[in-house]
């Protein structure tokens, strides 16, 4: 098997952010925007990441930058151990790590005009500094720069209010790699971009790719925006990695139930797998990023982590004391309140529950409400995060 050389191994990395509010802060309210996430991205590869808004998505790829300061664990680029790197060292691998933003409204300075936005890199890493004539080398490069992304020579003296959102993408990709970088994240490039317009963009990031050998963190909203761009792909929910596996992998086993979830909300073209496209309907509260408990952040929402207790011959077959119940319970004849969502179900409610008609109903699995799960290695290259990977796998939960 070919070696793999991971240029950013990401270890254990919090970005957190202190919402605490009032005089006193007497009531602390962390909000963890990225808990404890460890992935790897190798050379001249794409790794895509993926989840729901507001999952930590971009704060994983601003923190990578140190665009935020890491609450914990390492970047290592490298290498090197970049949360370590005191910020007036860092200059050499801002040049390497490049970022192209979510919004190209926003992320364009709408008071300088093109040549000034790609010539600030230039200028700020002195990359033609020991060129006999370094203004010529700087308006060549960015010129030719203009044109590999589809833009005109004419273009270089505008302001970003007149150009198209597409446009002004590619103007934040020339801008990205006119410092010759290793790395870029692109952040949501595309998904601010009309449809027609997405595929042109995403071609020419997959050209550049070939031709100088980058590697790409490539972030997403959805799976199917990823599925042909990335190798390898990171799934997050809430400030977690839930899973990650080669594209391939994950599209044809998705092992993590949230990742099930999305993959069937994608329609499928292919009618040979027509059959797997039933689609799963997430319900339950998203929970909250501050202060979150200690359990896996996907149970309130997890198609697994309920049990169905059945009554058999009159009977219920599991014992139901000290659990959660899952769902509200009425009495079937006289419509009273047994129990509620959430509820702890004790002796005396497990016997009120007997005596009543309920045939069947769930409970929560307490394992998912009570321990986080880890991100283990299941099998080669395909990590998940949950408590009952093999028993999902196996079909046996
Ligand atoms: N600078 C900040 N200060 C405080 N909270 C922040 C900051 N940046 C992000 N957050 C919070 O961190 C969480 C993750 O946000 P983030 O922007 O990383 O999500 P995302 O996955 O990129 O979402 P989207 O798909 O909408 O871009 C959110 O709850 C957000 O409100
Ligand atoms: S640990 Fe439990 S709640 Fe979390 S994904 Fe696995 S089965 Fe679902
Ligand atoms: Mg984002």
């Amino acid at each position: 098997m070919e070696e793999r050389e991971p240029l950013l191994r990401v270890r254990n990395l919090k970005k957190h952010f202190d919402k605490s509010r009032g005089l006193f802060k007497r009531e602390k309210r962390i909000l963890t925007a990225v808990d404890d996430i460890s992935f790897d991205i190798y050379k001249g590869e794409t790794f895509g990441l993926v989840g729901e808004s507001g999952c930590g998505k971009s704060t994983t790829g601003r923190t990578i930058v140190k665009l935020y300061k890491p609450t914990a664990g390492q970047i290592i680029f490298d290498g090197v151990d970049l949360a370590s790197v005191p910020e007036k060292d860092m200059l050499p691998y801002r040049r390497k790590i490049q970022m192209i933003f979510q919004d190209p409204y926003a992320s364009l300075n709408a008071r300088m005009t093109v040549t000034d936005i790609i010539a600030e890199g230039i200028d700020t890493h002195k990359i033609f500094d020991d060129q006999e004539d370094p203004k010529q080398a700087k308006q060549k490069r960015i010129y030719e720069l203009l044109e590999s992304v589809g833009l005109k020579k004419e273009h270089a003296n505008r302001y970003p209010h007149e150009f198209s959102g597409g446009q002004r993408q590619r103007i934040g990709i020339a801008r990205a790699l006119a410092v010759d970088p290793d790395l870029i994240i692109c952040d949501e490039p595309i998904s601010a971009l009309d449809v027609s317009i997405q595929a042109q963009v995403v071609n020419m990031l997959e050209d550049f790719q070939k031709e100088r050998g980058l590697t790409y963190l490539f972030i997403a909203h959805d799976l199917s925006m990823v599925k042909y761009i990335s190798d390898r792909i990171g799934v997050m929910y809430i400030g977690k990695m839930m899973e990650i596996a080669p594209s391939d992998a994950l599209y044809e086993r998705p092992l993590h139930p949230y990742t099930k979830a999305l993959l069937s909300s994608i329609p499928l073209p292919d009618p040979e797998h027509e059959d797997k496209g039933k689609r799963i309907v997430l319900e339950g509260d998203v929970v909250s990023p501050i202060n979150p408990k200690d359990r896996c952040r996907f149970a309130t929402r997890c198609n697994y982590s309920k049990v169905l207790i059945e009554k058999i011959e009159g009977q219920f077959v599991k014992a139901l004391t000290d659990k959660y119940a899952r769902e509200t319970l009425l009495d079937p004849n006289t419509h009273e309140l047994i129990v509620k969502e959430n509820q702890l179900i004790t002796e005396a409610i497990a016997n009120r529950i007997e005596e009543s008609g309920v045939k069947e109903f769930h409970i929560n699995r307490a394992k998912c409400f009570t321990e986080a799960p880890e991100l283990i290695e299941y099998e080669k290259d395909h990590f998940v995060a949950c408590h009952f990977t093999e028993e999902i796998d196996k079909n046996t939960l």
